[in-house]
């Protein structure tokens, strides 16, 4: 059992944390005076998720002077936070704003990508975020963790660069070896580096910091967790590109400088959303690993998302599984796809409603300079699941 004692809280010259494997005894002493001593009521057990940042905590740390009362750290009134959590929250305060903003951008695309299925990343008002649906080990659950990591990445690595942050700047990145000898590397660039070894630290801490039963499901969860968490942070790293720029005189171009971008967010969310498409279905062992669960299948590398539950099928409301079921919602009668009323609807059918649009339209230019409209109304028909 000595390896799953974990204790995550040395913190590096550099600002990496450190792992530390540490015998039982250290481990009760050390990591319980770190980890639990400041975390106020850290025993508890702890219902909430981290993405809460970007939900709940987005306004802590937009307004801060808000929420200091007295000596009270802002970390421990945020819910959602792990004990280890809240201990690197109140390390690098001035992180967690950028953590709430890359949970928020993760949860935004996901709502985004996920926008015409029966599961559309819908949000609930506390700390769980996404409510008990997420206690499954489903896909859903594997692309909401992975596209929450990717944003803190991609929040902090953008961070450093804007110079926000005290402990990291610009990407040290070294050139590639296939750029133009003439160009230069060396313009400001993207810190995914540091943004990568940020969120591997303060995301995964969690997971580190509970010693399941090896073998068990719930080991199984934290391991598909931990899983589809370095998916998502190796996302945007896998996204990110180098740019150049011109400069010199009217555009003559006689000076090129180069540095590492990162991609817009949409081309990390339709990245994740093919690796959800072809998710691999795992299983626990008895050794405590992961392994597949059908053996004809290919053993999914860290860029593949993985999944231990079959989803449910999120056709109707049911409160203990925090599903919201689909009715009422809108639907395509000519699509064949997820958003097409057949399947949104599970079979149930669909309410019709006809309303009119009104819009500007045969607009005419004239010269110069005023465009004119006319007003047509269109008939439309709104379909709606039963
Ligand atoms: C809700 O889901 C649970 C778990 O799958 C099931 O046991 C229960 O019967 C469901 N309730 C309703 C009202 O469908
Ligand atoms: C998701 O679906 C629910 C109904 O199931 C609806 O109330 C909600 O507005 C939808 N959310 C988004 C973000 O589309
Ligand atoms: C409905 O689906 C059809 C076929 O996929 C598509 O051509 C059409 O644009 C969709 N309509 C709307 C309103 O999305």
């Amino acid at each position: 059992m000595k390896e799953d004692l974990w204790c995550y809280v040395k913190v590096n010259q550099d600002h990496s944390f450190e792992r530390r494997r540490l015998d039982t005894i250290s481990y009760l002493l050390i990591c319980w005076l770190l980890l639990f001593s400041s975390a106020g009521k850290a025993a508890a057990p702890n219902l909430g998720t981290w993405m809460n940042l970007g939900v709940q905590g987005y306004e802590v740390w937009r307004n801060p002077q808000l929420y200091v009362v007295g000596a009270q750290p802002l970390c421990t009134q945020i819910p959602g936070l792990s004990p280890g959590q809240s201990k690197l929250c109140q390390l690098y305060q001035d992180h967690m704003g950028f953590v709430g903003r890359g949970a928020r951008q993760g949860i935004a695309e996901c709502q985004w990508q996920f926008r015409n299925r029966r599961w559309n990343c819908s949000t609930v008002e506390d700390s769980t975020v996404f409510g008990p649906i997420l206690n499954i080990g489903s896909r859903e659950a594997g692309f909401a963790h992975a596209i929450a990591a990717s944003g803190v990445v991609y929040a902090v690595s953008r961070a450093c660069r804007e110079g926000q942050l005290s402990s990291c700047g610009c990407s040290r990145a070294s050139r590639p070896k296939s750029l133009n000898k003439d160009w230069i590397w060396g313009g400001c660039g993207d810190n995914v580096e540091y943004g990568y070894k940020f969120t591997q630290g303060f995301v995964d801490i969690r997971e580190r910091e509970k010693n399941y039963k090896r073998g068990s499901l719930e080991q199984g969860r934290s391991l598909m967790n931990l899983h589809n968490n370095e998916v998502g942070r190796r996302a945007t790293i896998k996204k990110t590109r180098v740019t150049c720029k011109c400069h010199g005189v009217s555009g003559s171009c006689s000076l090129v400088t180069c540095w590492q971008q990162l991609s817009s967010f949409r081309e990390i969310g339709d990245y994740l959303k093919d690796k959800y498409d072809g998710a691999t279905e795992v299983k626990v062992n008895k050794r405590g690993r992961l392994q597949v669960k059908n053996p004809s299948y290919a053993i999914p590398t860290a860029n593949d998302l993985v999944f231990i539950d079959e989803s449910p099928d999120y056709c109707v409301q049911n409160q203990t599984l925090g599903s919201q079921g689909t009715s009422g919602r809108p639907c395509n009668r000519t699509s064949d796809g997820m958003d097409g009323c057949n399947l949104m609807c599970c079979g149930r059918g669909y309410n019709t409603q006809k309303t009119t649009i009104k819009e500007r339209c045969k607009c005419k230019f004239h010269w110069c300079c005023h465009v004119e409209c006319k007003t047509c109304i269109r008939n439309v028909e709104l379909h709606t699941c039963k």
